[in-house]
């Protein structure tokens, strides 16, 4: 079930994380009124290969892209085409690296040019939903308690939570178990033990956490169509019980 990492391993991942945290370094300052998510897409791939890096999300079940670009109502899985950005939208983006067999995989969402007050809230409580998530995580505490953080502070302030898409273990490939809901159901509840590695990636609205899929099979859009928000990392409980988060940037507010 689980796949454990030792602590070599690990480090293997971590190489990939601070590789992909480099990337969204880069793709920050690009996000701009007028910029095309085809741009950002391409940029993100010569990175990535210009480093050794494999871009793990392009052909992943058929994703045609390296990286996901998400606006306003979309919430996960837009694929990036050639319509420009507009200012006062905000916007996913979500990017994974095959780095010697090893995958990191993270998401930010940042605003396009000045955006609305409630887009900014949104945005905030989402991302305090991730570090909350990520404060949870120890040997010793389970799954659920990360689901639980991430869904006590959405619903405290008001907004959806989105079910049918998870967190998940990540590291030898793109997605492995366990799964991570953003809620607490009846799914399985492992504790959390040295040598996992999670992905975790709180989607937030502002609306409902009603979501569906558009035509082309992966753009998860709102159903009442409000925004959405998006945030992720990666994170390692280490064999001597400290926890690490391997994917990090410099937050541009
Ligand atoms: N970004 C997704 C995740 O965080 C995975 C991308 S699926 C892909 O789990 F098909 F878009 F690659
Ligand atoms: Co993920």
């Amino acid at each position: 079930m689980t796949r454990l990492k030792n602590q070599e391993q690990i480090g293997e991942i971590g190489k990939s994380c601070v590789l992909l945290s480099r990337l969204f370094e880069e793709l920050i300052p690009r996000v701009r009124p007028g910029v095309t998510p085809r741009e950002l897409d391409r940029f993100s791939r010569t990175f990535i290969e210009k480093h050794g890096g494999v871009p793990s999300f392009l052909d992943y079940e058929g994703y045609p892209a390296s990286l996901c670009v998400s606006p306003n109502e979309v919430v996960i899985h837009g694929i990036p085409r050639d319509e420009p950005l507009d200012e006062g939208t905000i916007v996913g983006l979500d990017c994974g690296i095959n780095l010697n067999g090893y995958f990191s995989d993270a998401a930010i969402t940042l605003p396009v040019g000045a955006i609305s007050p409630e887009a900014e809230r949104l945005m905030r409580v989402t991302r305090e939903c991730l570090d909350r998530a990520l404060e949870a995580v120890k040997p010793g505490a389970r799954i659920h308690d990360i689901s639980r953080a991430v869904y006590g502070h959405a619903k405290a302030n008001g907004y959806g939570v989105v079910r049918q898409y998870c967190g998940h273990a990540v590291g030898f490939d793109v997605h492995e178990d366990p799964q991570i809901p953003n809620y607490v159901g009846p799914g399985a509840n492992p504790r959390i033990v040295p040598g996992m590695v999670l992905a975790i990636e709180p989607m937030v609205n502002l609306g409902t956490g009603d979501v569906k899929v558009l035509a082309d099979e992966w753009t998860v859009v709102t159903l009442d169509r409000a925004l959405s928000a998006h945030y992720e990392h990666t994170v390692a409980v280490n064999h001597d019980g400290s926890v690490s988060v391997l994917t990090s940037w410099k937050y541009p507010n």
